[in-house]
């Protein structure tokens, strides 16, 4: 069967394309301009940076300042990092430059039309390269940034979260390529995307290709692309140690370095595992567990306790019991209150 739904989407944008200053309108021949493949360059090169909104008085600024791409590879280093300030991320500015540069220096100051030398260019990856040869030369290129990615991804229904789902994004696109209109189908997609497809809220009543749409049949087409499985958190056991003696607990300053450096804290193992060998010998009640969240996995702390008629020989604080949980960690301080709650439920814990 063959797909044409890129069809009613030229058609939308024929009639909703946002109009930019690097963008040739919708079903237009190029502009015969020599400079035109540099203002592409230029304008996807900020659009990496920064939205649509930000980059215009850039490109504006640019474009007056260095009209050409000999102008800008002529630029002074400094005040081309200059006019980039406020853009962020000056390796970008840097490569620009290079850019400019190497495209003075291997090509006679014009961007070569074909995807592999673009891209044998510094700071042009694979989306600038299909970006300039679609946007600035017309030719037929797989033009994907984020935004194509998501309404496509969602065009498929596509099961397979991103990065791995990409390849049947690309093979999709590259199959419905209209042919001479590269540039206009991946710009149509991506004011769909800014405007209809959006990322939370989709619009697909307003959406001129819902109807064949699969991820609009789901019901969810928010779901889509789908997001690749959460890597469970590592998960780490370890013992707390509750030593009571004459209504005072023990507790102990945690080493300097490490978790809870420093912190005032129940004696507890190294929770490299659940059966540590406990500071002192004696009948140890289980209390039952307690579970924590840290920022590299979640720790499950069984808590012991041990009740004696008189304080054992060990170096530490000892705190009245029911004091004991102020001012601790949480991890602690859960461990702490777990212990008064058995203490205050059973009275087992009497020595
Ligand atoms: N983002 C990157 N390139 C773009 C373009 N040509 N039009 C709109 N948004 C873009």
């Amino acid at each position: 069967m063959s797909d044409s739904w890129p069809d009613p989407l030229l058609h939308w944008y024929a009639a909703h394309a946002r109009q930019l200053p690097w963008r040739n309108p919708p079903g237009a021949a190029l502009p015969g301009d020599d400079h035109w493949p540099y203002r592409v360059w230029l304008s996807e090169v900020m659009l990496q940076q920064t939205t649509v909104e930000a980059a215009t008085p850039y490109f504006h600024a640019f474009t007056a300042r260095w009209p050409t791409l000999a102008d800008l590879a002529a630029a002074d280093d400094g005040d081309l990092m200059q006019a980039w300030a406020g853009l962020g991320y000056y390796a970008r500015a840097r490569h620009l430059l290079a850019c400019a540069r190497a495209v003075v220096a291997q090509h006679g100051g014009r961007f070569p039309a074909d995807e592999a030398a673009l891209r044998a260019l510094p700071g042009i990856g694979d989306y600038t390269a299909a970006a300039v040869a679609a946007f600035g030369f017309g030719r037929d290129a797989v033009v994907i940034d984020g935004n194509v990615e998501r309404v496509v991804a969602r065009r498929l229904a596509l099961a397979t979260p991103l990065p791995g789902g990409r390849a049947a994004i690309r093979a999709a696109l590259a199959a419905v390529l209209p042919p001479g209109r590269s540039g206009d189908l991946a710009q149509a997609l991506m004011d769909l995307a800014r405007r209809v497809c959006t990322v939370k809220a989709p619009r697909c009543l307003a959406c001129p290709i819902a109807d064949t749409c699969a991820g609009r049949q789901t019901g969810a087409p928010e779901d889509f692309p789908v997001k690749p499985a959460k890597r469970p958190r590592p998960q780490r056991q370890g013992t707390a140690w509750w030593i009571e003696a004459a209504g005072d607990v023990l507790l102990v300053r945690r080493p300097g370095k490490g978790l809870l450096g420093g912190m005032l804290a129940l004696p507890s193992c190294d929770w490299r595992g659940p059966d540590a060998a406990p500071p002192l010998a004696g009948h140890w009640q289980a209390l039952g567990v307690v579970r924590h969240g840290f920022t590299h996995f979640d720790l499950v702390l069984q808590v012991q306790a041990l009740v004696l008629p008189a304080r054992p020989d060990l170096a530490g604080d000892w705190v009245a019991a029911d004091q004991a949980g102020s001012g601790l960690p949480t991890l602690f301080a859960k461990a702490v209150q777990l212990a008064l709650a058995q203490r205050a439920g059973s009275g087992t814990m009497a020595a």
